[in-house]
Formats: C-alpha cells, sequence, structure tokens
C-alpha cells in the first residue's frame, strides 16, 4: 500500500510541473503523510491545546506563586527586610547590588528601555533599596513577586519555581539578562535569602526547634543549594558535620525521564505538586501517604504534611500545564567550542565501552528507561541523602545539559568539585583502570552533552 502510494507520488513528480509540485506538497503536508504536521480536525485541536498549555505552563512557571505570599510576606515577612525602614520595612532594606550577590537574577525583557539605557550607561543606584522595589514593580526579579498596596509600600512578596530553576543569560550585566528557564540557578543563596526574614518563629515550631538553630541550618546551605527534606525529618546537617542540603537540580531535558529529584521522589508532577504545597508554601492539595512513617520522617508525620487540603485549591488546576511546560523543555545544547570534538568523539566510546558509564546513564536519555534508581553501594557513596527519601537510593543523574551547571559541583551535594573527581572516583570505584588520554576524553564527552 505504501509503496503504492510512493510510486504514485513518484509519477506524479515527474509529469506535474512546478506550479502544482507545491500545491501537492502542501496537500501532503496537510494530510500528515509521513507522520508530518497536524492536519485532521483532531490533530489541529491537539496542537492548538498543547500550544495554549504550554504558553499557560511557562506562566505559571515564571510568574505564579500559589499563593504563597501567605508564607513568605504574611508569616516570616521577608517583604519587609526587602523594604528597609525608610520604606515601611525593617532593617537597611535590599540593594539591587546585594540582591546580584546572593543569587537573585534580574529580566530584562521587563524593564522599560528608559531603564535598560540608564542600566547601560551607569545611571542607576545599584546601592539603593529603592532601586530594588522598582525592579519589583516591574515584575524583573526572577522568581519574586512583589505586592504593593495602595500606596506603593511593599506589603507581601512570593516567590515562583523560576527562583530555583531559571537562570538568566548576563546579556546586560552580570545579573541582568533573558530568562533561561529550566537552567538552575547556582548563584542563589536560599538560605541567606530567607534568613533576611524578620521572623523565622513559624520554621521553628514546625522544625520544633528555637530560631537561632533554624538560621544556623539555613545559613549552612550556601549558593546553588536547597534542603526540600529539612521540613520532613528536621535533619539540618549530616552525620560528618557539613549541611545536609543539595544542589539545586535543572528542570530542563527531563522528558522521557521516570523518577525525578536526586533520590527519585517520584514523577515530575508529583514534584511539582511537593514543592508548590510544601517547600513554596502555597495553597494546595497534596497526598503521599510516605510521608506519615514517624521514624523516617518524624516532622512529616508530627505536621500531617501527607495530607494537605487548601480551599481554595491554587495549585492542583495549574499542575497539567506547568507538567507539560517542563517536559518541553530541551537540554540546551553547548556552545561550539566548549569542548574538544575529537576528544569527544572518543570520550563518547569510553563512555560506552571500556567505562560502562552508558548501563546506567542510557543514551540519549542518560538515566535509564524504567525504574531508574541504584543503591548507594552501587554507585560508592554514602547513604545519608538516599536514607532521607522512600527508595532510599540515588537516581541516575540526566546528563544532559550538564555544561550549565558546572557550579556547585557534581552529585546530589556537589562533593565532587569538578568532572575530573567525578571520573576518577568511577575508576577507583568500578576498577575500571581508564588510561589518562581516555580519562580526559571522557570529559570532553560530558561537556558535549
Ligand atoms: C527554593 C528552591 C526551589 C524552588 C522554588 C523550586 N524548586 Fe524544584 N528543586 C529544588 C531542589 C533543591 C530540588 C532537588 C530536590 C531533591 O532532590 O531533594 C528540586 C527538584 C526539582 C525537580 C526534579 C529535577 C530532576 O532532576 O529530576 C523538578 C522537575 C523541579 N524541581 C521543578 C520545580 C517546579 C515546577 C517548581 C515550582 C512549582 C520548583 N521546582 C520550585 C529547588 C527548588
Ligand atoms: C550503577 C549506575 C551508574 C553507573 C555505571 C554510572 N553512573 Fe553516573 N550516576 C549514577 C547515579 C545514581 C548518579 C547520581 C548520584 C548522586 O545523586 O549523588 C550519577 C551521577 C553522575 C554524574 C553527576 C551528575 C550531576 O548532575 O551532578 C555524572 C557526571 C556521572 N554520573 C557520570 C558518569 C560516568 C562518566 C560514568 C562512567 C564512568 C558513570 N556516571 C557511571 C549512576 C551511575
Amino acid at each position: 500500500m505504501k509503496r503504492r502510494f510512493s510510486a504514485l507520488l513518484a509519477t506524479f513528480i515527474l509529469v506535474l510541473p512546478a506550479a502544482q509540485l507545491t500545491s501537492l506538497a502542501v496537500e501532503a503536508r496537510a494530510t500528515g503523510v509521513n507522520g508530518g504536521p497536524a492536519v485532521t480536525k483532531a490533530d489541529r485541536q491537539n496542537l492548538a491545546h498543547a500550544q495554549q498549555a504550554l504558553n499557560e505552563g511557562r506562566r505559571i512557571f515564571r510568574y505564579d506563586t500559589f499563593g504563597d505570599e501567605a508564607f513568605w510576606g504574611d508569616t516570616i515577612k521577608l517583604h519587609q527586610a526587602i523594604a528597609g525602614s525608610r520604606f515601611g520595612g525593617v532593617g537597611p532594606g535590599l540593594t539591587p547590588k546585594a540582591a546580584l550577590g546572593l543569587g537573585l537574577k534580574v529580566d530584562v525583557d521587563a524593564l522599560s528601555p528608559e531603564l535598560v539605557g540608564n542600566l547601560k550607561k551607569g545611571l542607576v543606584d545599584l546601592n539603593d533599596p529603592a532601586t530594588t522595589l522598582a525592579l519589583l514593580k516591574a515584575n524583573a526579579v526572577v522568581g519574586v513577586t512583589g505586592f504593593f498596596n495602595s500606596s506603593g509600600e511593599l506589603r507581601s512578596v512570593g516567590v515562583q519555581c523560576a527562583l530555583c530553576h531559571s537562570t538568566v543569560d548576563n546579556s546586560l550585566a552580570a545579573g541582568i539578562g533573558h530568562r533561561l528557564d529550566g537552567w538552575a540557578n547556582r548563584d542563589l543563596n536560599v538560605g541567606a535569602i530567607t534568613n533576611l526574614a524578620p521572623d523565622l518563629s513559624a520554621v521553628a515550631i514546625l522544625l520544633g526547634v528555637d530560631e537561632a538553630t533554624v538560621r544556623k541550618v539555613l545559613a549552612a546551605w550556601g549558593p546553588g543549594k536547597f534542603d526540600a527534606e529539612l521540613i520532613l525529618d528536621g535533619k539540618g546537617f549530616r552525620p560528618d558535620g557539613k549541611s545536609a542540603a543539595t544542589l539545586l537540580p535543572p528542570a530542563f531535558g527531563l522528558a522521557g525521564v521516570n523518577l525525578h529529584t536526586w533520590t527519585g521522589w517520584g514523577s515530575v508532577t508529583h514534584w511539582n505538586a511537593f514543592v508548590a504545597n510544601l517547600e513554596m508554601h502555597g495553597k494546595g492539595t497534596f497526598y503521599d501517604p510516605r510521608l506519615k512513617d514517624p521514624a523516617q520522617f518524624p516532622i512529616a508525620a508530627r505536621n500531617g504534611i501527607d495530607n494537605v487540603r487548601n480551599t481554595p485549591d491554587l495549585i492542583t488546576a495549574k499542575l497539567p500545564a506547568l507538567h507539560l511546560y517542563q517536559l518541553a523543555l530541551p537540554a540546551p545544547r553547548p556552545p561550539a567550542n566548549s569542548f574538544n570534538r575529537t576528544a569527544a568523539l572518543r570520550g563518547k566510546q569510553v563512555f560506552e565501552n571500556e567505562a560502562k558509564c552508558a548501563s546506567c546513564h542510557v543514551p540519549p536519555l542518560f538515566t535509564e528507561p524504567g525504574w531508574n534508581m541504584h543503591t548507594p553501594q552501587e554507585i560508592g557513596i554514602d547513604d545519608f541523602q538516599a536514607n532521607r527519601a522512600p527508595d532510599k537510593r540515588y537516581r541516575t543523574a540526566p546528563l544532559k545539559g550538564l555544561w550549565t551547571h558546572t557550579k556547585g559541583g557534581f552529585y546530589h551535594d556537589g562533593r565532587f568539585a569538578t568532572l575530573r573527581e567525578v571520573v576518577d572516583h568511577y575508576d577507583r570505584h568500578f576498577g575500571l583502570k581508564l588510561g589518562e588520554p581516555d580519562k580526559l576524553a571522557l570529559i570532553e564527552y560530558l561537556k558535549s552533552l
């Protein structure tokens, strides 16, 4: 049938004049031959739905606070520290310079042409909290929304997914540029930002400790890290005394990947509901009976975090579009000159053959299709973080776009500062005995993904 059709098409092409050929091509596209674009009414409806959901998902990812200003503003009063006493808040206020220093990013596309011009000419005072307030009014601080009252005072503040999972391309200046959604913001110091808030008593009560202890834990996180499990098990520090926080992972390149987070908590949408409700403190619904275990998750069990219900629910209806948006974000390709092509080609061989990396990091997903989880022993590291999640394992990290998150190190806690250290670890653990040129080639390949 198919062959007869192509033969027929070939005959037409041979005999038809150019104008008719073009219309034939349009016709072929319109009928969706060879899996081409949409064509039936249902196809077109699906496409329109996908486009609309994608736009909606992007809006949610960037701008939706899910009502979490009730926590960041009303409860811990972060807005007061941002505004400073001169503008109705407390303390000196947050200057743009300090905000950029904490890793917050500015969306150049939200700024007026005059402001962009003045920034370029160095005419904007980056040492005045008034400028920070102006940026918030322009909705230009990535992942942070300011709520202002009628007299122009900052009355609350909320956060979005983009806070941790977007950065900017620095097109105007360091920290100021076009948005890059899905990129992990490894400059962002979530702990230090939260510590600006004048009142962390609610967090202290939740964790059952004093406020000074909460502040000590937050101060230990450092840039590019956050501890999603703290509010479940109350573990601020590891047995070795270091912070229990993990690196912010990217939220791109996740389509086709089964389990998510460093320790495989669940699907993308499970984790989105988890974070929006429990970490951002938005107002929605969340159900995960695994959190009822008082031995593994004492704080969660005590506070009923396994079953959260809010009316109205500002999260659940947004999960489908948010899910789709993340799955649509591709891992960005590395710049052409950022790795050695010849070495990377050899490195691919090493990855797939001698070093057996591809047995877990299966190309092109670079994680296993299926249950992509491994015990700490399998990958030769300690079990602290694994034991803070239901499956007590580590998820095979998808490696696409690795070049975008080289800051902060590698593995869930950044324990390996460089790819060289990662490769040396595997070489030792698996007894690979890779030669020096193969190690270097493997590193170039990892940079090329
Ligand atoms: C305060 C910082 C922060 C915010 C805000 C945040 N995340 Fe995350 N996100 C993290 C951290 C840290 C992890 C890793 C958690 C872990 O492994 O325990 C993570 C993990 C993820 C993952 C898993 C990535 C992977 O490699 O599988 C996805 C997807 C994700 N977040 C999406 C979102 C979405 C969508 C939102 C908004 C609803 C959001 N995050 C808000 C910090 C944040
Ligand atoms: C047994 C399965 C397995 C094998 C084999 C394996 N890995 Fe991994 N890999 C993992 C897991 C699981 C993680 C996540 C570790 C963590 O979160 O701490 C990981 C993490 C990584 C990371 C860090 C990613 C990030 O985002 O920080 C890199 C890089 C990496 N592996 C490269 C390799 C290379 C190169 C090889 C071959 C020499 C290899 N892996 C072999 C399972 C494996």
